[in-house]
């Protein structure tokens, strides 16, 4: 499809604002700096850990993970109960998981190593290996192959989304299959651009990428929006047409669906109960207090202890309530201490002193629990 002149224009002088607002403003972030923004493996982990889970959040546990596995072979080898600790309160523990299947199957492949600096790492360059990749879609594959190797790679998340439907003033659901198609289009046309050199700029597809990330998170946001210092604000429709506040239109949030759990901090002899989460289900393989769904919320602790593990307890504490979101559920876990004499026969899992939980990774609700219930024992409640 031919473009007019002015649409080819407008995507040109986007990426000429943008990439130069970019290198001036950009946040120093640890995976942005040298050496580590040419290493692939570093940029690989720091976009895992950032799918879903905010920048602020992600730094310590990006640092403590090149800590303590540096590279990719490292990554390969760690025992299971490594990763999942190292990724305990970072949440979508699927992502821990895939990770390290992706670092196996690199290392075990012979992908040859790429250089990077004066170090090279073993890690697919083309954008189709890494798509193939587990626990990597077109965004991830897309971020990863233009950070890591400069490559005219586009990125379209909700950020992008956001930035490139307010300067464009499209009005559409991005959601929607031809409006998705469109905005993949002009992440595509913007990337393309920025491999080119021009009179005042270097080729640089990595720091186009960042500045649409870097624009939606620091000035192009959902609410509060910062207009009067953004770099592209004379090409923007939405500022132009004072509609910022009603873009992406986004439809109908779908409902939050509730769900009411009871867990207990069961302890005998100074030792607590714990268990581990079966594979393929949320929060596989990490540890947490034993624990039931219930679907009447007036259902009492006692009767639900005694369904779960066949003995009556003499009393239950309440200890606390946890509330928190997985994707559209919002879940509350209802806290108890019961403290028993004799270890019910039906009780599955591990019996630890307080010490002994550090070194298993729990879900972030659950270790909250765990620093209660021991409080609480403790304070001899
Ligand atoms: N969100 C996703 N990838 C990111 C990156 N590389 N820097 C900052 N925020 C991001």
């Amino acid at each position: 499809m031919m473009k007019s002149k002015t649409y080819t224009d407008k995507v040109k002088s986007i990426v000429n604002l943008m990439i130069p607002w970019y290198q001036k403003n950009a946040r120093d972030l640890p995976w942005r700096r040298k050496p580590y923004c040419d290493d692939p493996y570093c940029v690989y982990v720091s976009e895992i850990m950032l799918q879903q889970t905010q920048v602020k959040t992600v730094i310590p546990f990006w640092e403590r993970w090149l800590r303590e596995l540096p590279t990719i072979e490292a990554a390969a080898r760690a025992p299971s109960a490594k990763i999942h600790k190292l990724w305990e309160g970072l949440g979508y523990y699927s992502r821990v998981r895939n990770l390290q299947k992706a670092a196996q199957q690199i290392v075990q492949s012979g992908t040859r190593k790429v250089e990077h600096g004066n170090s090279t790492c073993q890690f697919p360059d083309d954008f189709d290996d890494v798509l193939a990749l587990p626990g990597i879609g077109r965004y991830t594959a897309g971020a990863i192959c233009s950070i890591a190797f400069n490559q005219p790679t586009p990125i379209l998340d909700g950020n992008v989304i956001r930035v490139l439907t307010r300067i464009f003033g499209i009005a559409e659901n991005p959601k929607e299959k031809i409006t998705n198609a469109r905005l993949w289009q002009l992440a595509t046309e913007l990337v393309g651009i920025s491999k080119f050199e021009t009179k005042n700029l270097k080729p640089n597809c990595s720091h186009l990428n960042q500045s649409l990330m870097e624009l939606g998170a620091l000035i192009c946001t959902p609410r509060n929006q910062r207009c009067l210092i953004c770099p592209v604000k004379k090409l923007c429709v939405a500022f132009k047409e004072n509609r910022a506040a009603e873009l992406p239109n986004l439809g109908k949030r779908e409902a939050a669906t509730a769900q009411h759990f009871i867990a207990f901090a069961v302890e005998c002899g100074g030792k607590f109960l714990v268990q581990q989460r079966p594979a393929g289900v949320v929060n596989a393989h990490l540890w947490e207090f034993p624990n039931t769904e219930i679907t009447d919320i007036k259902t009492d602790a006692k009767t639900a202890f005694q369904t779960h593990f066949g003995v009556k307890p003499s009393t239950v504490q309440p200890l606390r309530t946890f509330k928190h979101s997985i994707t559209r559920y919002r879940i509350t876990l209802a806290a108890y201490s019961v403290s028993l004499k004799k270890r019910p026969g039906r009780a599955k899992g591990r019996w630890l002193k307080p010490a002994e939980f550090e070194k298993l990774a729990f879900s972030s609700a659950h270790k909250k629990l765990a620093s209660a219930a021991v409080k609480s024992m403790l304070s001899g409640r």
